[in-house]
């Protein structure tokens, strides 16, 4: 029988607040305004997911479905330097595919859905959900398409979390308009992008800001079994840290 597994941030404050780390099984956002650690959490992440579980790892393969172009092989060497392990087998253990828009993003995930057919992934990296969809579909017309679209790609990933102990990590952007995020706003006056669709497809939710200095803020937003808490991390060289 499957057991949900936990994959660690590299932070213990941030781990603490989840009860050791975002879980498999189900879907996990993190969203926030730019340089708030979102990619960055993606490359320790895909690390420490390959890592021993008394390391906070799943033992497992990665996969990261990249589609703004922001992955950086060089951030995993440095990430996989701090943990102690081999970074041409940290690379190496990691299937980064690039999304070029939402047709191709649809196409990946039956890829990987084939992929994780082995059992040997735990982690599956998506950074960020939106972007392709929002280029793809930016006409005033299209949000309901958009939404349908987007809703087909999450009930998959839903699925396919559950049916292969995967833990889905996605980022998401918030809203850019102030006017919009003033009268909608949820906490903090940020909001993410993706409406209802999204909001009902994530189990956990995690707004990033920017906190005093280099400390950045993680605050649980929707939890299935966590309290509305914050933490404190930074961001180093070797990746998400207190
Ligand atoms: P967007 O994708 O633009 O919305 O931002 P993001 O939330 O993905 O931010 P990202 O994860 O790219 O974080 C950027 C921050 O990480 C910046 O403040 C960088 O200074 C910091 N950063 C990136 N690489 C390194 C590194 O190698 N060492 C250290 N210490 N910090 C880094
Ligand atoms: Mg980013």
């Amino acid at each position: 029988r499957k057991r949900v597994v936990r994959v660690s941030t590299g932070s213990k404050q941030w781990d603490a607040i989840l009860n050791g780390g975002f879980q498999s099984m189900s879907i996990s956002e993190v969203y926030g305004e730019f340089r708030c650690g979102k990619t960055q959490l993606c490359h320790t992440m895909s690390v420490i997911a390959q890592l021993p579980k008394d390391m906070g790892g799943a033992e497992g393969k990665v996969a990261y479905i990249d589609t703004e172009g922001t992955f950086r092989p060089e951030r995993i060497v440095q990430i996989a330097e701090r943990f102690g392990v081999d970074p041409e087998q940290a690379q190496e253990n990691i299937s980064y595919a690039r999304a070029l828009n939402s047709e191709h993003q649809w196409e990946l995930l039956n890829t990987l859905s084939m992929s994780f057919a082995t059992n040997e992934y735990r982690l599956l990296i998506i950074d960020s959900i939106m972007a392709c969809f929002r280029v793809d579909y930016c006409g005033r017309g299209e949000l309901s398409e958009r939404q349908q679209k987007l809703n087909q790609f999450l009930s998959k990933l839903n699925q396919m979390a559950e049916e292969f102990n995967i833990c889905v990590l996605m980022t998401n952007q918030v809203q850019s308009d102030p006017g919009a995020s003033a009268l909608f706003a949820g906490a903090d006056g940020r909001k993410p992008v993706g409406g209802h669709v999204l909001a009902h497809a994530s189990a956990t939710r995690i707004l990033l800001r920017k906190g005093r200095g280099e400390e950045r803020v993680a605050k649980i937003q929707d939890s299935p079994d966590c309290p509305e808490r914050e933490a404190t991390y930074i961001i180093t060289n070797g990746g998400i840290n207190d």
